[in-house]
């Protein structure tokens, strides 16, 4: 087993991580008490998988506890569902003294998070992430949740959870795409911050794509150490929290452009190299070092460019109305070395133009 801090204060919480911890969380609720009673919300597919295995470990421990569920999806990510599920938890009398378990993928931990944030003002929450993308990101850091059809993540609330558990086992069941839209986002760890983390996912690739338990758990505490060191230095995403988005810039507006036919991961695939071919046109990175993060995102099957059919003018109406887009300026976030990224709004639209429009290789 392994045990993380995320360290913020009054407000530190653990990260748990152990293959198989689902059944025994309830061993663990009972001892840190986070709640009296606790409501676990996942979407229903998640809730078939997981819910019976979850809900008996906590009654086989003495914590009570129900499950209520929403349509998966990111289109229920919206405030129509909160306002669902907050209606069931008030018919089934929560309280204050009471809590919250997100069971599921980001979008369940971010929908989750935010009743947890405005349920009564605020009560407790337990994030419990099941796919490899909430595992390594979505579920630390306390960013919670929901889209409106102005745009993603537009409502929402920093509200940070007690206590996250990782059950690595869960994994064998995620569809292939999902493991690797969740894998895009670990190599993003490597380029942001750690060049030995960079090259373990280029020589594990075999064993990692065949969920080996003992580099899967290495690899999620070296993410979750990551997260948690950049989220205490800055959890408010003021300076420091912005070099998580490297591959959002560019990666949020081919999803939206492709009316999120490419999912959110493999969107930020070719985010990652948009903004490393960025980087070469700036001098700021070596054509060599660029090549390096192209070579392993192919090497893991992953997009590097965007689809031809996809309108490039859309692409740029979305990177304009993104969240990150602050008066009309684009901010991306760009890498020095492998391991070293920095945040610029300094880029020419007519770079942008020729890195949507470039092929594979690094120096196109
Ligand atoms: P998701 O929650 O929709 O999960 C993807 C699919 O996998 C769903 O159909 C779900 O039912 C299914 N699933 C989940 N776990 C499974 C398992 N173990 N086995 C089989 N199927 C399983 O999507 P996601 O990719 O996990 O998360 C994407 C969301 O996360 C987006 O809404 C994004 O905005 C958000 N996000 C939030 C943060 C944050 O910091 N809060 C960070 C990154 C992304
Ligand atoms: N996923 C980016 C962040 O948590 O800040």
């Amino acid at each position: 087993m392994a045990e993380l801090m995320v360290g913020l204060g009054e407000r530190s919480y653990p990260i748990i991580i152990e293959k198989g911890y689902l059944a025994k969380v309830g061993q663990d609720l009972k001892m840190r008490q986070v709640g009296n009673r606790y409501c676990i919300i996942a979407d229903d597919r998640v809730a078939d998988l997981y819910g019976r295995t979850l809900l008996q470990g906590l009654t086989d421990a003495g914590v009570k506890a129900e499950l209520i569920t929403f349509p998966q999806g990111e289109a229920n990510k919206t405030l129509a569902t909160v306002a669902a599920l907050a209606s069931k938890l008030a018919r089934l009398g929560f309280d204050r003294k009471d809590a919250i378990i997100a069971l599921g993928g980001g979008v369940s931990g971010d929908i989750a998070g935010f009743v947890a944030s405005s349920y009564m003002r605020g009560i407790p929450f337990v994030q419990i992430p099941t796919t490899l993308l909430a595992q390594v990101d979505s579920s630390v850091g306390g960013k919670t949740g929901v889209d409106l059809p102005e745009g993603k993540n537009l409502v929402g609330a920093f509200y940070q959870p007690k206590v996250v558990y990782i059950d690595i086992d869960v994994l064998q069941t995620l569809p292939a795409e999902e493991l690797l839209g969740g894998l895009a986002e670990v190599i993003k760890y490597g380029v942001i911050r750690d060049r030995d983390f960079f090259e373990f996912l280029r020589k594990n690739r075999v064993a990692i794509l065949q969920l080996d338990s003992d580099c899967i758990s290495k690899m999620i505490c070296t993410c979750c150490e990551i997260k948690a060191q950049v989220v205490s230095e800055d959890e408010r995403e003021g300076d420091v929290r912005r070099i998580l988005n490297y591959g959002h810039t560019i990666g949020h507006a081919v999803e939206g452009a492709s009316d999120y036919s490419i999912i959110h991961g493999l969107a930020v695939s070719i985010g990652m190299v948009a903004a490393a071919k960025l980087a070469v046109l700036n001098n700021l990175l070596t054509e060599g070092a660029a090549q390096q993060i192209v070579q392993i995102l192919e090497d893991y099957n992953m997009p590097v460019t965007v689809p031809v059919g996809l309108d490039r003018e859309r692409i740029k109406q979305y990177l304009l109305a993104d969240k990150k887009t602050i008066s009309g300026v684009v901010f991306f976030v760009l890498p020095t070395a492998i391991g070293k990224v920095i945040v610029t709004d300094d880029v020419g639209s007519e770079q942008i133009d020729k890195v949507l429009n470039s092929t594979a290789t690094a120096s196109s």
